[in-house]
């Protein structure tokens, strides 16, 4: 089907949507992470072969062209790194692609024959150049990227080889909570690490210092952890923490085991004015055994302050435990920025399963959301007809 449909595009306009939004040098705008570039870059070369005339779009990042003007946006959140064929300038230098304008859509989809979907890093968001533009070509498809992704996240996370361990990281429970809900209904192992962890040990009774807890979040995360073990799912936080005085470089760093009972002088925790940064090498141990016997592993955000070399460890060895688990006959998955950098930076790769391009999408994938720009693409008709 792929093949007919790529051939048949020759001579055609094809406006090919990716998610090229992948992680640069803060300093140099060098790209850190080619993951989301290779993985489209199939899609480009067959729309190429077939002798299509390819417009590639993507977002990066996410400027606001309501408070900055053109030349801000432009030096902060170019595209041009990333250009390698005839690449439109960031989709999101205009209001109209968030706020999915019809006008917007339209002038996009004008550019174009036929629209190409790829970008499924980004298909669980309704905007102009995800959604609307479907309204304003005469055909549109989704790439191959697309369908291996959903063909991979629906075979292996909808009938997993048993027991299924999933481990949660990054900043904010506010946006993890509804697939760790959806998780504790399919998960057998559920490890929670990242900053995210320091709500629910708050909400547990640990002194957490000046570590950033949600407070909102406090009853539902208590809510979560009964809902787990009435479940009989297997929920582990981190047993110990790297705490640094600075959130940006290591300063007086030290490793604390955490008591669940701070209201006892002697307990251990998070001493006052130092931050967690980092799982410790108990929670390490912890979790590489908790994976080392899974048979599926879903991997989402980092562990600790990945981007500072010295709060990376606790990410390293999850990243380590994944390709171990790989190499046993697991099935791995790994989704988000991060923890993909982390996998690829150590060069363990191959040794995932798969690594998906989406961060909140898989996720949302995942938790069974429609998925806007899926939604759109629905309706595949014959391809001698409008495809939407
Ligand atoms: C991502 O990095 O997850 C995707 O590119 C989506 O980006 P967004 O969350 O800014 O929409």
């Amino acid at each position: 089907l792929e093949k007919t449909f790529f051939n048949s595009q020759q001579g055609k306009r094809v406006l090919l949507r990716a998610d090229l939004n992948v992680p640069t040098d803060s300093t140099t705008k060098v790209v850190t992470d080619k993951n989301r570039i290779t993985a489209v870059l199939p899609t480009i070369q067959a729309l190429q072969r077939a002798d299509a005339k390819v417009i590639v779009a993507s977002h990066f990042g996410r400027p606001d062209p309501k408070k900055q003007c053109w030349d801000e946006m432009v030096k902060a959140y170019s595209l041009a790194p990333v250009a390698e064929v005839c690449l439109l300038e960031n989709t999101r230098f205009h209001v109209g692609d968030s706020k999915n304008d019809p006008a917007f859509a339209a002038a996009f989809g004008k550019l174009a024959h036929v629209f190409v979907c790829d970008a499924f890093g980004v298909v669980h968001r309704d905007q102009g150049s995800i959604t609307g533009v479907t309204q304003h070509v005469e055909a549109c498809y989704p790439g191959p990227l697309i369908r291996h992704e959903l063909t991979y996240l629906s075979q292996y996370l909808e009938k997993p080889k048993r027991p299924l361990g999933v481990v949660m990281g990054g900043s904010k429970v506010a946006d993890k909570i509804g697939v760790l809900w959806a998780l504790i209904k399919k998960a057998d192992v559920l490890l929670i690490g990242g900053r995210m962890a320091f709500t629910f040990l708050a909400a547990k009774g640990v002194c957490v210092g000046a570590t950033q807890v949600e407070e909102a979040w406090l009853q539902p995360a208590l809510d979560m952890l009964a809902a787990a073990e009435a479940r009989g799912v297997k929920l582990l936080l981190p047993c110990d923490v790297l705490v640094s005085n600075s959130l940006e470089a290591p300063q007086k760093e030290h490793i604390v085991e955490l008591g669940v009972n701070c209201c006892v002088p002697e307990a251990p925790c998070v001493p006052a004015g130092q931050f967690g940064v980092d799982i410790g090498p108990g929670s390490n141990a912890l979790f590489t055994k908790a994976l080392a016997q899974c048979g599926t592993i879903f991997w989402n955000g980092p562990m600790g302050k990945f981007e500072v070399p010295a709060f990376a460890l606790g990410t390293q060895a999850v990243a380590r435990a994944v390709a171990d688990a790989t190499k046993s006959g697991a099935v791995t998955v790994v989704g988000g920025g991060d923890s993909m950098a982390a996998i690829s930076q150590m060069g363990l790769a191959r040794h995932v399963s798969h690594i998906s391009t989406g961060g909140g999408a898989s996720l949302e994938f995942i938790e069974g959301k429609g998925m806007p720009g899926l939604r759109a693409l629905a309706t595949v008709k014959p391809l001698d007809e409008p495809q939407c």
